[in-house]
């Protein structure tokens, strides 16, 4: 017979090893959870939002990003990180920059410092350096550096940290560039309050003299964060080149494009109209890679996200996922410098088999495709025929629910909605932002659509890169249909589908 006491302990034991199995469970991931992107990046699990620190160095694509190491919701900011050789695969590695005493690692840049401006070189070893925003809550945000020996594996914090410190609670998000003609560091920050983005320059990464401010102007209805400066090839002309600054406004996007002359940036486009990166509700905090192999477009990533949801996403263990790498150039569209994004090209290895599917002429019906998936590349091209049509493609359709993507041909708008895709419950909010919508005029009489869809995230650029649109969203798990639907008469026409391999396996 077992005494009490015995009996006592193997029931603590028992729960002992529940808690334990249970906890392990909990921390291993196959990435095959519901709502998991298999194309996307997403962290293993807990929370992660913005890219930080992109860069390719010796051949690896870097990507750091803000991240808490204990929980699904934002806090304890710390750089993870992980890497890539084409910018698809990517394996994540150790933390890179830890919160220390109460500071905690917001966002930022990363360069590879070649001709150890920096001093911090060891060895022959080349250092990559961070900066980033050391942000004590409530207090105070500062510039802040770090440098690795190891190509960005293991990072010490400078000890003379901050570098810049302007005694300012909203100052953050430092963007660093080496400008080749005035042979400096080029760094752009955020007031964010103030709605500016402030230029500062340095010889060393670690003395910053302030050259200039741009704004208020554009959207200032949130606080502004994130800003990126990178140059950018003109559409059909190999030789010119334009400015791009993009930045981030809570919790959409906006971009300028004009002149930098080492010092101020000029905007040559018309600040009547706001031109945004992307018109859906989750595309934010996007930078571009600094020091790219020279034949590599200029390049971004954004986090896949919004700040009026984010904690609340249904995503269990992880929240927050990247953007697909977005290739960036401008085109003049009446006056205007338009940004055309592109997924980058090396997107394409991850089609298996095309399914063609025949051209439709629909007179108010609709066809449902014999593909079925919720992990694809679509394309096609909507011609509305009559006045007044309305042309739409509908994808994770079952019964009732779908995600919509729809033009209206007497308006000229191209509208997605996400109102019917399911579940939404999670959040008030979310369930609010669900119609996002932008004025595209028809090329040729059409409307060309080249939709990824991975699960929770649909990425839809229009038009080869004129306007792209980004949306979360989380279907019930057998919505796997795709259906065209028209009121009047629509010719869908060169209809390609692939379904998307999985990167994680
Ligand atoms: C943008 C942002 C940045 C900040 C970081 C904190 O999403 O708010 O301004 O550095 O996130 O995690």
């Amino acid at each position: 017979m077992i005494s009490k006491y015995e009996h006592f302990m193997k029931s603590i034991i028992f729960v002992l090893l529940l808690f334990i199995k249970s906890f392990t469970i909990a921390q291993s991931t196959s990435y095959t959870e519901q709502f998991r992107p298999q194309f996307h990046f997403s962290p293993e699990k807990n929370w992660c939002n913005d890219p930080n620190g992109l860069v390719y160095n010796n051949g690896l694509y870097h990507l750091f990003y803000q991240h808490n190491p204990f929980e699904n919701v934002w806090g304890h900011m710390t750089w993870a990180h992980a890497t890539s050789k084409d910018l698809i695969h990517w394996k994540n590695l150790p933390i890179a920059i830890k919160e220390e005493n109460g500071i905690m690692i917001f966002s930022g840049t990363c360069v590879v410092d070649e001709n150890n401006t920096s001093g911090f070189a060891k060895n022959g070893k080349i250092p990559m350096v961070a900066i980033y925003t050391g942000h004590i809550e409530n207090v105070n945000q500062s510039q802040n550096i770090a440098y690795s020996l190891d190509d960005g594996v293991t990072w010490t914090k400078y000890s003379n940290n901050p570098v810049l410190d302007i005694q300012k609670k909203d100052f953050r998000d430092p963007k660093v560039f080496w400008d080749n003609s005035k042979k400096y560091w080029v760094m752009l920050l955020m007031l964010s309050a103030e709605h500016k983005v402030q230029f500062y320059a340095s010889y060393n990464l670690k003395e910053w003299k302030h050259l200039s401010d741009f704004g208020p102007v554009g959207d200032t209805s949130g606080v502004w964060e994130c800003p990126d400066l990178v140059q950018v090839p003109i559409e059909g002309n190999t030789n010119k080149k334009k400015w791009l600054l993009q930045m981030s406004q809570n919790a959409t996007m906006q971009y300028f494009v004009g002149e930098f002359d080492g010092q101020t940036f000029t905007n040559e486009n018309s600040t009547t109209d706001i031109y945004r990166p992307d018109y859906g509700p989750d595309y934010y905090a996007a930078i571009s890679y600094n020091q790219l192999p020279k034949q590599h477009l200029p390049t971004a990533i954004g986090w896949i996200n919004n700040w009026n949801y984010a904690n609340n996403i249904p995503t269990i263990p992880w929240k927050g996922a990247m953007s697909l790498p977005r290739t960036l150039s401008v085109k003049k569209v009446n006056e205007n410098w338009v940004l055309i994004q592109k997924t980058d090209p090396a997107i394409n290895s991850l089609r298996k088999k095309l399914v063609t599917i025949p051209d439709a002429s629909l007179t108010n019906s609709k066809k449902i495709f014999p593909a079925k998936s919720t992990q694809f590349e679509l394309q096609l091209s909507i011609t509305p025929l009559e006045k007044n049509t309305v042309s739409a493609v509908r994808i994770a359709v079952n019964d009732n629910t779908y995600f919509e993507i729809a033009y209206n041909n007497e308006t000229q708008i191209l509208s997605a909605d996400r109102s019917k895709t399911g579940s939404d419950d999670f959040s008030e909010q979310f369930k609010k932002m669900n119609i996002y919508e932008k004025k595209i005029a028809l090329v040729d009489n059409k409307i060309d659509l080249q939709i990824y869809f991975d699960n929770s995230i649909a990425e839809i650029f229009v038009n080869n890169g004129e306007a792209v649109f980004t949306f979360q969203l989380f279907p019930k798990k057998n919505n796997l249909a795709i259906e065209i639907v028209s009121n009047n008469k629509t010719f869908f026409s060169n209809i390609k589908f692939w379904e998307m391999k999985n990167i994680w396996k």
